[in-house]
């Protein structure tokens, strides 16, 4: 019997924005996430006696546009891992998706993970973060729980995750706000894409992602919560810098995006910790502390009220249930 794997989303703190291989997805840069422990995708996958995949994605059978970039990942593992079976996919995402909640981090973790166990293909962590990485950038940090770095590398096989501390004991809560659950117009992928090639200051990016990955390190190692958040704010802010700077620019911002990181700034200013990190869509994360979280919430909520939010903490790596 083959368990359901799980696996958690993470909010990369330095981001990942940019490929140098579009097709095996190996990044400009390192990037280094936390795993979060509220949001989280479970799939099951079993070999089935037919000529294509089954995808099922909560409880509903995609059709062959919807399932389209799971089967050319289950395509490309096939090729690369020497099997020929078809599968039947059955994954729960507990994620709204494709708003900028990093639902392909859980989701093809999550994937990778249950072939590596259905097809019995023997991968350690690391073979997992390659695999994962194939199927969505940011899937390869969800392999761990707590501090995660992706190591760039320069080819498939030196280009994988590692953990930095799977089990911080430090003070530092996420404050979901979620103003959007719709689809994103543009994809991460295609975003990044554009943002490589068009904005002037993409060159800027490497090299400031380079110092930050380094200054938040040491900031986790002397647990410098306010460090970590005033980093990881920059940096959020710095990659969308590079969407308003494309040709032609974009931006993921909604109107009450940039109303939550004012409120932000606001607490902020009244000795209230929190600090934004947003990804390739309008949601804002709020970095907290224990203490913060119920204060932030209950600030943004009642200046914004139609907007849900959501605390979680540090979360786990790939769990067999
Ligand atoms: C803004 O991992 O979704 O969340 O590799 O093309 O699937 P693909 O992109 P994806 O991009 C995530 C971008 C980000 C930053 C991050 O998670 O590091």
């Amino acid at each position: 019997m083959t368990k359901t794997t799980r696996a958690y989303t993470n909010i990369a703190l330095i981001k990942y924005w940019g490929k140098k291989d579009t097709k095996l997805k190996i990044p400009y840069t390192n990037s280094l996430s936390l795993t979060l422990d509220k949001f989280y995708t479970d799939t099951k996958t079993e070999i089935i006696d037919k000529d294509s995949d089954e995808i099922h994605l909560n409880g509903k059978l995609l059709n062959d546009n919807e399932s389209k970039r799971i089967t050319n990942y289950l395509d490309f593992i096939r090729k690369n891992y020497g099997f020929s079976e078809h599968l039947s996919v059955k994954s729960i995402n507990h994620v709204p998706t494709s708003a900028g909640f990093a639902s392909s981090a859980s989701g093809f973790a999550a994937l990778a993970a249950s072939i590596n166990q259905t097809m019995n293909l023997n991968l350690d962590n690391k073979h997992l973060s390659i695999l994962a990485r194939n199927g969505s950038g940011s899937a390869s940090r969800s392999i761990y729980g707590g501090f995660v770095e992706w190591i760039a590398g320069d080819n498939n096989k030196n280009s994988y995750a590692i953990p930095i501390e799977e089990h911080p004991n430090i003070d530092l809560s996420l404050l979901s706000v979620v103003i959007s659950q719709d689809m994103k117009k543009v994809s991460s992928t295609s975003g990044m894409e554009i943002s490589v090639k068009t904005s002037p200051f993409y060159s800027n990016w490497v090299t400031l992602v380079s110092s930050e990955i380094n200054e938040i390190k040491q900031a986790i190692a002397k647990k410098d919560v306010e460090k970590i958040g005033e980093l990881s704010e920059h940096n959020a802010m710095s990659m969308h810098a590079l969407t308003l700077s494309a040709n032609p620019s974009f931006t993921y911002f909604a109107p009450e995006t940039l109303v939550v990181v004012q409120l932000i700034k606001e607490l902020r200013s009244k000795g209230i910790f929190a600090y934004a990190t947003i990804d390739a869509g309008p949601n804002v994360k709020v970095i907290c502390t224990k203490e913060s979280a119920p204060i932030v919430q209950k600030y943004i909520k009642n200046n914004l009220p139609t907007v849900t939010t959501v605390v979680a903490n540090i979360g786990n790596g790939i769990q067999y249930i």
